[in-house]
């Protein structure tokens, strides 16, 4: 074995490699729970890719047949139900797991210097997720397939001169039809996964450049021993390689219940609507996009105009890109942050989480207001960042890892 290592790393660094990422990539010995959402994330990313490629075998991507090969994927296809909700809830799960990675980054201060790129790579991925996502939930080819990319595409008419030879572009049509679903089967299919592959590595490489943040954001580089090993750092494998193993149970046991028995989660992850064939001559009573998508489709709501909301929209997304530049705090983590940061993360996840609901339901004079109300705290939390974060008295970060 030895032997044919040696022979395989004079012509490829793969011992190399594993030394680099996994057993001599030294990581803080003090990880918690939100640090199993990064490991989290590269699983169900499998899992999607996996899923989903038994899936087209067995999937027509014709307006035609769509909807009938899809619940024939759910009756006749061996194994096919169980491919299709590992594919569909997976696609829920993949953004419970990277939002709550993305909120450790805003505890712990992970997008600071150096890991700027770190975050920016991970917004670009957030990017892609939600186009892969979108260019997915068309191709069941269900009534909410249809409305739903039918009120998404239209936004792209609100923008002045281009808008509308922009939306037959993206279409390839005058309308929603099977060309627009077969360009999104390509797209879904070929081009986003790879587009997400790629910006995973070089996630992962900018991280391992720069090494782990920790809870305490303190630097670990600082302390090193006579073989210039952190003193508060740890080899990745084995101790986090099994460490994880307990994250991926626990997590499986979660996903494996909601796939099993509770897989449209009351409508939050399959949506009633969606039950029913396209029928571009019907529209639902009531379309909303899937709940990870609803807190900035209640900041398009909020706004009154329609092109102002959908430069809102965008604005909410692009401003996390910039975060690292808005905060001007000499500390990383929340641990030692004042109490004004404190105060202002909690009211923006507040005001995200109320948004995400405010985004499901429809809108009344009291919930547009609340909608209305929730965005500005959204942008406020972002355009304060600068200011209050160096105005504020922050408490002394320890040398070394507390634990
Ligand atoms: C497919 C999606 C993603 C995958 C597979 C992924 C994977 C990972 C992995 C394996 C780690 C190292 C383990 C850990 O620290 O938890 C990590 C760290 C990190 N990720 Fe992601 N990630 C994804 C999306 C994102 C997104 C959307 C963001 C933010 C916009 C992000 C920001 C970060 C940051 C800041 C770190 C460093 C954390 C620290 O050292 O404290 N990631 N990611």
């Amino acid at each position: 074995m030895s032997k044919f290592m040696d022979w395989v790393d004079a012509r490829f660094p793969a011992t190399k490699m594993w030394e680099d990422h996994l057993s001599k990539y030294y990581a803080p010995k003090n990880f918690n729970f939100f640090y199993f959402f990064g490991s989290l994330a590269l699983l169900v990313l499998v899992n999607q890719i996996v899923t989903g490629v038994w899936l087209t075998m067995s999937y027509t991507p014709s307006a035609e047949e769509a909807f009938a090969s899809v619940e024939g994927i759910m009756r006749d296809v061996n194994h096919g139900s169980i491919l299709r909700l590992l594919h569909a809830v997976g696609a829920s799960m993949f953004f419970i797991v990277v939002y709550l990675h993305m909120f450790r980054g805003l505890l712990y201060g992970s997008y600071q210097k150096p890991r700027e790129l770190v975050w920016v790579f991970g917004m670009l991925i957030y990017l892609a997720l939600m186009a892969e996502a979108f260019m997915g939930y068309l191709l069941p080819w269900g009534q909410m397939s249809y409305w739903g990319a039918q009120v998404i595409i239209s936004l792209f008419g609100a923008i002045p001169v281009i808008g509308n030879d922009l939306t037959q572009w993206i279409r390839g049509d005058y309308l929603i039809s099977g060309i627009t679903l077969n360009r999104f089967f390509a797209l879904h299919v070929v081009a986003l996964p790879i587009v997400i592959l790629g910006l995973v590595v070089l996630h992962i490489l900018a991280l391992h450049e720069v090494g782990s943040n920790n809870p305490d954001g303190v630097d670990i580089k600082k302390y090193k021993d006579e073989n210039g090993i952190p003193l508060d750092g740890i080899a990745f494998h084995p101790y986090y390689t099994v460490k994880d193993i307990v994250g991926v149970v626990v997590f499986l046991f979660i996903f494996c219940s909601i796939v099993f028995f509770f897989p449209e989660m009351g409508g939050y992850f399959l949506e009633k609507p969606n039950f029913e064939p396209a029928n571009p001559f019907k529209t639902p009573e009531h379309i909303a996009p899937v709940w990870y998508f609803t807190p900035f489709y209640a900041i398009l709501r909020a706004v009154p105009d329609k092109l102002l909301g959908v430069i809102a929209m965008g604005a909410a997304i692009a401003v996390l890109f910039v975060l690292p530049w808005l905060d001007r705090s000499p500390v990383k983590s929340m641990r030692y942050k004042g109490w004004l940061s404190k105060i202002w993360l909690a009211v923006f996840c507040i005001s995200f989480v109320i948004l995400g609901i405010l985004g499901v339901l429809s809108p009344t004079p009291g919930r547009t207001l609340l909608s209305q109300v929730c965005t500005f705290l959204y942008f406020a939390y972002f355009i304060l960042m600068p200011f209050y974060t160096r105005l504020e008295k922050t408490k002394p970060v320890p040398e070394r890892v507390t634990g």
